[in-house]
């Protein structure tokens, strides 16, 4: 049975001056170059693909010197109209936390909360109906989990992470539907505890493997029918479909090289 989709509202940031040039993630190799127009190319495919599917797209424009400013998940958390900051672990990109507060403002939120404590937005932070999912172990402070608890009034699960590959929540499990509470995530990126936690919250989560994972499969979007993924997750295709969803493969590999793909582009604005 093929399932819903929910028309929803997303921030994105064109990666007009993408580059590496540091690094402060295992994906990040300032050795290698980025094709910029590829990069460009390849992100306004995702914006088009959100279009076509009777998505809004909202803009942020890009500052020249926040090279990583394209990761628009990391600058805010949005739920219930509600903004929540970012506060970024590293000082490369702490003036992209200030660029999405400006643009809530300039856009009529009037609750929006700068936080006191690092998150690094939807990087850390998925969104279920019953949960606030809150990774932590790279980025996030775990202080950070009850300044979103106290902030959204919704419970919050946080969960360890241990593989520095992936260093953000939203690199090892995606919501698929957000108002069934069914997920995706690998197991591996979690510590024992934590693993435990998810199987006993989300009992019927589809399981990714160790090559679906590697190639950043869940970094992925759903609008609670389609499943936008990085194109090489191919692994992550037949178990999608056979849950009713449908899975578009997405190329995003100029922005794999920055340590992110279509999740770490996007950012929900959840009225
Ligand atoms: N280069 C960026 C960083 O390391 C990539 C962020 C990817 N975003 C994400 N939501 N995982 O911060």
């Amino acid at each position: 049975m093929p399932r819903d989709a929910r028309p929803r509202r997303y921030l994105m940031c064109p990666p007009a001056h993408f580059r590496v040039t540091y690094s402060i993630n295992p994906w990040m190799d300032p050795a290698k170059p980025v094709e910029l127009p590829l990069a460009l190319a390849q992100w306004e495919d995702l914006r088009d693909r959100y279009r076509a599917l009777g998505h809004t797209v909202e803009l942020l424009t890009p500052r020249p010197d926040l090279p990583d400013m394209v990761f628009a998940a990391n600058g805010a958390t949005v739920v219930d109209g509600r903004v929540l900051g970012a506060r970024f672990a590293y000082p490369e990109r702490a003036a992209e936390a200030h660029e999405h507060l400006e643009w809530f403002r300039d856009h009529d939120y009037t609750e929006i909360h700068a936080p006191s404590h690092i998150n690094e937005g939807e990087g850390d932070f998925a969104v279920t109906s019953s949960y606030l999912l809150a990774g932590r172990g790279f980025r996030s402070s775990p202080l950070s989990h009850d300044e979103a608890q106290e902030f959204f009034g919704r419970p919050v699960i946080g969960l360890d992470l241990v593989d520095p590959r992936y260093y953000h929540l939203d690199t090892a499990l995606s919501v698929l539907d957000d108002e069934a509470d069914e997920i995706m995530y690998y197991p591996d990126a979690f510590s024992p505890g934590s693993r435990a936690v998810l199987a006993r919250l989300f009992p019927d989560a589809l399981i990714a493997g160790p090559e679906d994972a590697a190639a950043l499969g869940l970094n992925a979007v759903s609008d609670g029918r389609h499943v936008l993924l990085p194109q090489a997750a191919v692994g992550l295709y037949e178990p999608l479909r056979d849950r009713g969803y449908d899975p578009i493969g997405i190329d995003l590999g100029e922005l794999l090289k920055g340590g992110g793909s279509v999740k770490c582009c996007t950012q929900e604005l959840r009225p």
